[in-house]
């Protein structure tokens, strides 16, 4: 609970008084189904433990100020510089500190819903969802502002719109093209269970992991290598599936099954083609992990997480030495299944373990890394937790 007593702590600092409550939100771990969110797929990923919290109170002016611990100053604008600064235009970088568009935007976002008057407030922000890791620290963000905010600005609002929000402040306010996974698996975080969602219809399911009776631990290994998803090759693999999908003649890749792959490989050059696959074969894995869950319980699921990962460091080249190494390693000592998770380029995997092995997976992934003279690997356990809630 460090973080919950940071933001607090933090919020004193900045305002010299009592916040009205602390709101948090928690980070997401995706059990399987990358890069098909944008693609209007399926996904699994499940809330963690880790949390980021927003202590917040009314103002009685305009303005809206949030701090961080991670910045060295707050940063303040009033409601209506909001709309001048968002959305910020494509391919530029937002008007404000990157870590600020976050929270600022889900306020635009939320703003545009107001029907009377806004009132200012002042947010301080503290997390323990690693940064950069591939574990969502900017959904658990946006759902802690958006939670803090529909409480103080009355708005009643769902966990999915809450979500929508927050992809917005990603979107348009950050400008990061990402899909909307993260979002709504923070929002719709419920403990012992992962979150099937179609994001064509937004429709979600609980799926139970099992992971705890049947005596099994999901490791991350957080490869401490950041990545970003507003540059590069995240925005280049989104441009590669909107083209496959246009040379297929269909609305997204969701359209899209196995049997129209050897079509596909006619149609467009080979690396088009290996992330159009990619895409295609995630989606089925996402629906086959569901139906194991369902049925057989998580130790079946092993070989789906294995050849997701496979898939995404043949065909989607998203995966770097780091990840590779740690999944491989995970594997050679006996985990049940691993893969990286998010969007790559860095970031974290994860590994499907027994519990006795906890302790000797992370050990020989760490003997790896050295061997392999990589930056120390960050390695816990995580389990599904809940979503947004009012924690004082
Ligand atoms: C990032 C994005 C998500 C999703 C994943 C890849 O986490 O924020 O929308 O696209 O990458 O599955």
């Amino acid at each position: 609970m460090t973080a919950l007593h940071d933001a607090r702590t933090l919020f004193a600092d900045l305002t010299g008084r009592e916040q009205d409550g602390v709101w948090s939100a928690p980070g997401r771990v995706n059990l399987i189904g990358e890069h098909t969110d944008y693609n209007e797929g399926f996904v699994l990923p499940f809330a963690i433990q880790h949390r980021t919290f927003a202590a917040a109170a009314a103002r009685d002016d305009d303005r809206i100020r949030v701090a961080s611990t991670f910045a060295d100053h707050p940063v303040e604008v009033s409601l209506g510089d909001l709309k001048t600064l968002f959305p910020t235009a494509p391919g530029t970088i937002p008007a404000v500190p990157e870590w600020s568009a976050y929270a600022l935007g889900v306020a635009w976002a939320l703003g545009a819903l107001r029907v009377d008057a806004p009132i200012g407030v002042d947010i301080a922000i503290a997390s323990d969802v690693p940064v950069g890791a591939g574990l969502s620290s900017s959904a658990a963000i946006e759902g802690a502002v958006a939670a803090a905010l529909d409480e103080l600005w009355a708005l009643g609002l769902d966990p999915v719109a809450l979500a929508q929000a927050g992809r917005r402040a990603e979107n348009e306010a950050v400008g990061a093209p990402t899909g909307i996974m993260d979002q709504m698996a923070s929002t719709l975080g419920r403990a012992d269970a992962a979150t099937f969602l179609d994001c064509r219809t937004l429709e979600t399911r609980s799926i139970p992991t099992g992971f705890e009776a049947a005596g099994l631990e999901l490791l991350v290994i957080d490869t401490q290598v950041k990545h970003a998803h507003s540059t590069g090759g995240y925005r280049e693999r989104r441009d590669a599936c909107e083209r496959g999908a246009a040379l297929l003649g269909i609305r997204s890749l969701r359209d899209a099954t196995t049997a129209d792959l050897p079509r596909a490989a006619e149609l467009m050059d080979d690396t088009t083609f290996r992330r159009v696959r990619h895409v295609i074969t995630e989606n089925q894995r996402v629906l086959d992990t569901v139906s194991v869950l369902e049925t057989e319980g998580p130790r079946g699921i092993g070989d789906l997480l294995v050849a997701s990962h496979a898939s995404m460091r043949d065909d989607f080249e998203i995966s770097i030495a780091e990840l590779d190494t740690a999944v491989d390693t995970a594997l050679a000592q006996g985990a049940l299944g691993a893969r990286m998770t998010g969007g790559g380029f860095g970031g974290a995997a994860i590994a499907l373990v027994e519990r006795s092995q906890v302790a000797p997976i992370a050990d020989a992934v760490e003997r790896a890394f050295a061997e392999a003279r990589f930056t120390a690997p960050h390695i816990f356990t995580v389990t599904p937790s809940d979503g947004p809630r009012r924690d004082t």
